[in-house]
């Protein structure tokens, strides 16, 4: 029987690495694992008084996964007016230190999602699927309104006239802000294009939560100057354009002087450790098991002290669950090697670490 569902774990990929869109579906809330609502709670009173947001956590703990959970399509809380918008920073080189790179980069950003072909017919499609999938199996309802990584053209039907208006309002502007982007007024050109949304009484919320990315891929041994560039940036668009935003910081980028005198300027918000970790766990792998719809939990998978040793893991790899969700899924596989196994044991859990010997901490 247990077997079964390893088999299904495996064969669904059920604790694999999934689409941005999927990480909010399979988020459990930080204020319900802790207690309190210091986190998503927080983010999200941020978020709607137009605020500045730090997400700040080591590599791995799910900086990514409670912005999306709090701003994606699934969330219950976001009001109708506000716009969250993600801005990917992975896919710029290091011309974005530059202000009028960094502004022309969101500009460019912002005409890209609101233009109605793009994405591309099938590939609007595709994500339409993959989010009433998502929102079937998380047995949550979908927003009917703006959503973090949702292009506006996907944004709901009811909301038609609104969406179409601000598409035809940014694509009237679109030629306007690329030459005052040029002609060296980067940040007019980016008020501007807030003053577009609000004249539609809308508030756009930037998200920038892939930095780190961008940060440690690009040039490292540049990376101080490069921080210094981006942060300067950051603050620059906070003073000047006067919108809500908020970034993911990995704690490491806080020893550079630059980001750390940022940060204390924006609302931070921590990443908490897993209070009880093997319980913590369990219900992140639970979560997973029901989105992936297999019949079974945790306890009909993983043996008690294997599930400790990924606690383990856990603690010494600073919390990254990334890398949790990796070591268990490969765990999984190697229980399935061994045809006598019906749960994933502590032998599973060593070879899996032996394999990924050069990612563990
Ligand atoms: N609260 C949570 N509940 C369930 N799963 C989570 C939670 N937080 C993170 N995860 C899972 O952990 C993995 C890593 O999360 P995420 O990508 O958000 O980390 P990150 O901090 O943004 O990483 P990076 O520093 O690389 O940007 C994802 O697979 C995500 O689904
Ligand atoms: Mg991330």
């Amino acid at each position: 029987m247990s077997r079964d569902v390893l088999v299904e774990l495996r064969e669904r990929g059920a604790l694999g690495d999934r689409h941005y869109e999927a990480l909010e579906a399979l988020h459990v809330p930080w204020d319900d694992l802790v207690g309190g609502s210091r986190v998503e709670g927080e983010i999200g009173r941020v978020a709607r008084s137009g605020g500045h947001l730090a997400v700040v956590g080591p590599s791995g703990t799910g900086k990514s996964s409670v912005l999306a959970a709090v701003l994606g399509q699934l969330a219950p809380d976001v009001p109708a007016h506000l716009v969250p918008v993600r801005v990917p920073m992975s896919v710029v080189e290091r011309g974005v230190v530059d202000p009028g790179d960094f502004a022309r980069h969101i500009v460019r950003q912002v005409i890209d999602w609101a233009a109605p072909d793009l994405p591309s017919r099938r590939e609007q499609q595709a994500i339409e699927e993959r989010i009433a999938d998502l929102s079937r199996r998380s047995r949550r309802a979908r927003r009917r309104g703006f959503a973090l990584n949702v292009p506006l053209a996907l944004v709901s039907p009811r909301l038609a006239a609104v969406t179409a208006g601000l598409a035809s309002d940014i694509e009237v502007s679109a030629g306007g802000w690329e030459s005052r982007v040029r002609g060296g007024e980067p940040w007019h050109a980016l008020g501007d294009l807030v003053a577009v949304f609000r004249g539609r009484d809308l508030e756009p919320f930037f998200v920038l939560d892939d930095t780190d990315i961008w940060l440690r891929s690009v040039y490292a041994d540049e990376a101080e100057v490069l921080v210094r560039g981006f942060v300067a940036n950051v603050r620059t668009m906070i003073t000047e354009v006067d919108c809500g935003l908020a970034l993911q910081v990995h704690t490491e980028y806080l020893r550079y002087p630059a980001m750390a005198e940022t940060a204390r300027r924006l609302q931070l918000v921590e990443l908490p450790r897993l209070p009880d970790p093997v319980a913590g766990l369990v219900r992140i792998l639970d979560r997973r098991m029901e989105v992936a719809g297999i019949a079974g939990g945790t306890a009909d998978a993983f043996a008690e002290p294997a599930l400790r040793d990924l606690a383990t893991v856990y603690e010494e790899a600073h919390g990254d669950l990334r890398l949790v969700l990796a070591l268990a899924d490969e765990a999984v596989g190697e229980a399935l090697q061994d045809e006598s196994a019906g749960l994933v044991g502590r032998a599973a859990v060593r070879a899996a670490r032996a394999k990924r010997a050069g990612l563990m901490p």
